[in-house]
């Protein structure tokens, strides 16, 4: 049955159907004729119906039927010379290869991101694009605002999504915060406090560098120590959950060491926001950045940031003219701001549709739900990658639920270990970075992603493709000890539902 059928199906008639829609019926009588609904109306039915004829199957069938095309030929004489047509238009722009539309295929991705996406937020990204001024968009920004304090637990005013990936966020943060000879203090345990340094040095900063090894949380004793040796140092900056080892630091106790000596904060949660506490307001976080496509499962492109009210003011008081003019705050305020909405850029308005929507799904969810699926799904994860005889590089006090960092398998090619599994079971795993490449695997598990059925695919893939490269692994263990894992758990919760069942009775 078509959607058109299904549509008179569902309410009776195609006069019900014309009523509902606001349309002659003579319209919905030539869509039953001819089989299909056209696309334009593919959104308004999937709403009248409350899903049950989606806006997808409207399209793709509207499209078989019908496939839209923007094509125009100039009559006679073209305006811009001689006309661009003919079947070698494109040979000195492209390889000699015809360019058809791009459909990506699913694949299961369990890297360091981005993650997939749920349909409710590709869904709403497909919606029809509006200005950025619109007042509709402007209430939709306030929600927006309003969601991304409450998943970075914070009452700061100064919380919004900055256009652009995480490295634009971070960005954001030194730009505004470092001027030209300011010292700043940079905690490096990975990749990404590497970043940071670079940051300080183009802002015209002086970093002194606080390290730990790669796989180790940053230690605040280390940065007390830097910090009483530099007692000019004006910003600390370091990363809580470290994407390319997968350690976590211990944040609070880091902003409160740089708070002891009056330093501002600056804190990388690209990798934790959404998979484990971010509590800004309760630890006094000046600065922090994220990223959209970790555990906030939305499209890459957005970094949320937040400024504490101390922050914004420090910005306000700088003398010099901040060196960027796209990441000036005081520029930016008029767009985001509490009281303005004036143009700074075109924001991009469908992603900040789907990131509201990620985030309605995690209030949805609730934030500790949300916290809570990333450690238990990471407990069955661990349990099933133990069980093949894998070692984690972290240790599990300091182990990030989200991000499973493993040593890789003896005597294989890690390589073709990840090639295998993307181009036979579609998957996609990270590999290692830096002094780590070729010698970590790593299993993001982070917001949508983060779900039993990829658990148990991994582990099924990865032991199918170890043993096919002669590692010893028993097929089936993996899985049986993540089932145990998610048993135990269950068990837990169980009990634990009873108690309190219990507690409320006896009350
Ligand atoms: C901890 C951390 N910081 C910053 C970034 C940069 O984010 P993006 O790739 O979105 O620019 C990443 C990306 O993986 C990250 O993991």
């Amino acid at each position: 049955m078509n959607c058109a059928e299904r549509l008179v199906r569902l309410f009776g008639s195609q006069a019900e159907v014309a009523r509902r829609l606001r349309l002659d019926r003579a319209v919905v009588s030539n869509w039953v004729k001819s089989g299909y609904v056209p696309a334009r109306w593919a959104m308004e039915v999937e709403a009248l119906t409350s899903g049950q004829v989606s806006a997808f199957d409207v399209l793709t069938e509207a499209n078989a039927r019908k496939p839209i095309r923007l094509k125009s030929r100039p009559d006679g004489e073209s305006p811009y010379g001689s006309p661009l047509t003919g079947k070698d238009a494109m040979s000195d722009f492209a390889p000699a290869k015809r360019i058809t539309s791009f459909h990506p295929p699913q694949r299961t991705l369990m890297g360091p991101g981005p993650t997939e996406i749920h349909p409710r937020v590709l869904t709403t990204m497909s919606q029809p694009a509006i200005g950025y001024l619109d007042p509709v968009f402007v209430e939709m920004m306030e929600e927006l605002k309003a969601l991304l304090r409450y998943v970075y637990q914070t009452k700061n005013p100064l919380t919004f999504p900055v256009s652009g990936p995480g490295s634009v966020g971070m960005e954001y943060c030194f730009v505004n915060l470092v001027a030209p000879g300011d010292k700043v203090i940079v905690c490096r345990n990975g990749v990404f406090g590497g970043r940071m340094i670079e940051n300080v040095e183009r802002c015209g900063g002086t970093p002194v560098v606080v390290e730990d090894k790669w796989g180790e949380p940053v230690d605040p004793q280390k940065l007390e120590d830097a910090l009483k040796k530099n007692r000019d140092a004006r910003v600390v900056a370091f990363v809580h959950a470290e994407t390319s080892t997968g350690v976590r630091s211990d944040a609070k106790t880091l902003v409160e060491v740089a708070h002891r000596h009056d330093a501002l904060t600056i804190v990388d949660a690209v990798t934790s926001l959404g998979g484990i506490p971010v509590l800004v307001d309760d630890w006094g976080v000046d600065a922090i950045y994220s990223a959209s496509q970790k555990c906030l499962s939305c499209t890459p492109g957005l970094s949320p940031v937040s400024f504490s009210e101390r922050v914004v003011d420090y910005v306000k008081a700088r003398k010099d003219k901040i060196h960027s003019w796209f990441m000036d705050m005081n520029l930016l305020l008029g767009y985001w701001g509490a009281t303005t909405r004036t143009y700074h850029h075109t924001a991009p308005t469908n992603s900040l549709f789907a990131l509201h929507e990620a985030l309605l799904l995690i209030n949805d969810e609730g934030l500790e739900n949300c916290w809570a699926r990333h450690q238990r799904h990471h407990v069955a994860l661990k349990a099933g990658l133990e069980a093949m005889g894998l070692k984690f590089l972290v240790k599990p006090e300091h182990q990030l639920p989200q991000m499973n960092a493993v040593v890789c398998a003896e005597g294989v090619d890690e390589a073709q270990v990840r090639r295998t599994l993307l181009t036979e079971f579609n998957l996609e795993i990270g590999a290692g970075l830096g002094p780590l490449a070729g010698k970590i695997w790593r299993f993001g598990l982070m917001g949508y992603s983060c779900r039993p059925d990829n658990v148990m695919l991994c582990l099924s893939a990865l032991g199918s493709v170890l043993e096919d490269m002669g590692y010893s692994v028993h097929v089936g263990d993996a899985e049986a000890a993540a089932h145990a894992a998610y048993a135990a758990m269950h068990a837990k919760a169980a009990q634990a539902k009873a108690r309190s069942s219990r507690a409320k009775a006896a009350a």
